[in-house]
């Protein structure tokens, strides 16, 4: 997902290192100031399995801390898999690097996401496998099955369900801004959890205004019954709860066939810019 931000940084921004979210699972958060006080969260995952799996490899500008946070869990010669959820440019971050620096990684992707990316830089076609959604691969201790999460912004993104942790790996799916406060669903004001999650959501997937309630809710719900017990996403908060985890799938399937949320437009880019131009107070 693109970032959002919308106006000049003017909170500092915390830098938390990774939280174990579920036996040997464990976020690798980062925080991109967004509205004043609230930060645009961009996640990424690792599981350290007999096989450890990087899930996603974070933004660009996250690149240094991402490395010494991932590099802190797992030995880079130990990493035997790089999941890559889609080819957008805040999950592939540390791609390069990673691929660089661990020698046994393979890298599971798809046809697509290859096509786009070569388009942007080299790949190892030797170092990959391609796994479809519906489809696995085996971690050694586990079996790591690809799904289709409820909302996305690119057509290559596949999620990640870890049965034996109850770990969802969502993708862009189930976004919200955070306060900084911590990575999970009860350190969101509920407020700010209410608008930004809808907003959020309707950004990533404009198309849910076309969508038939009926059908989409039937799809939806798919996902939702491999009862995942852990939601982690990019760009949302750590659900634990099965109540919550509910609510979040009931929030995206009522956007289903409603008109999407409004952008920022250039107004907005105008008060940025008369922002960053006005004199600091003494
Ligand atoms: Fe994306
Ligand atoms: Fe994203």
């Amino acid at each position: 997902m693109s970032d959002p931000t919308t106006s000049v940084p003017a909170t500092p921004v915390p830098t938390p290192g990774p939280v174990a979210v579920a036996p040997e699972t464990f976020l690798i958060p980062h925080l991109v100031p967004a509205q004043p006080g609230t930060f645009l969260p961009v996640n990424s995952l690792v599981i350290r399995a007999d096989e450890p799996v990087i899930v996603d490899t974070g933004a660009p500008i996250h690149r240094e801390t991402w490395l010494e946070q991932v590099f802190s869990l797992v030995d880079p010669e130990d990493v035997r898999w790089v999941f890559l959820s889609h080819d957008d440019g805040d999950h592939r971050g540390g791609l390069q690097t990673v691929l660089r620096e661990c020698p046994n990684a393979t890298l599971v992707t798809n046809w697509f996401s290859v096509e786009r990316m070569v388009l942007e830089e080299e790949l190892p076609l030797d170092r990959m496998i391609w796994r479809e959604r519906q489809e696995s691969f085996d971690a050694g201790d586990r079996i790591l099955h690809l799904v289709q999460p409820p909302v996305f912004d690119g057509p290559t993104t596949r999620g990640l369900f870890d049965p034996s942790t109850g770990v969802l790996w969502a993708v862009d799916a189930f976004a919200a801004l955070a306060d900084g406060s911590g990575p999970w669903l009860e350190d969101v004001p509920g407020d700010l959890y209410d608008q930004t999650f809808r907003d959020l959501n309707s950004f990533v997937s404009p198309w849910h205004q076309w969508l038939d309630p009926e059908r989409y809710r039937a799809h939806a719900r798919q996902l939702q019954a491999y009862g995942a017990r852990v939601v982690a996403s990019a760009h949302g908060p750590v659900h634990t709860r099965p109540e919550t985890i509910n609510d979040a799938y009931d929030r995206v399937i009522a956007m289903a066939g409603e008109p999407p949320s409004a952008t920022p437009g250039q107004a907005v880019l105008d008060e940025i810019l008369a922002a960053a131009k006005a004199p600091v107070p003494a």
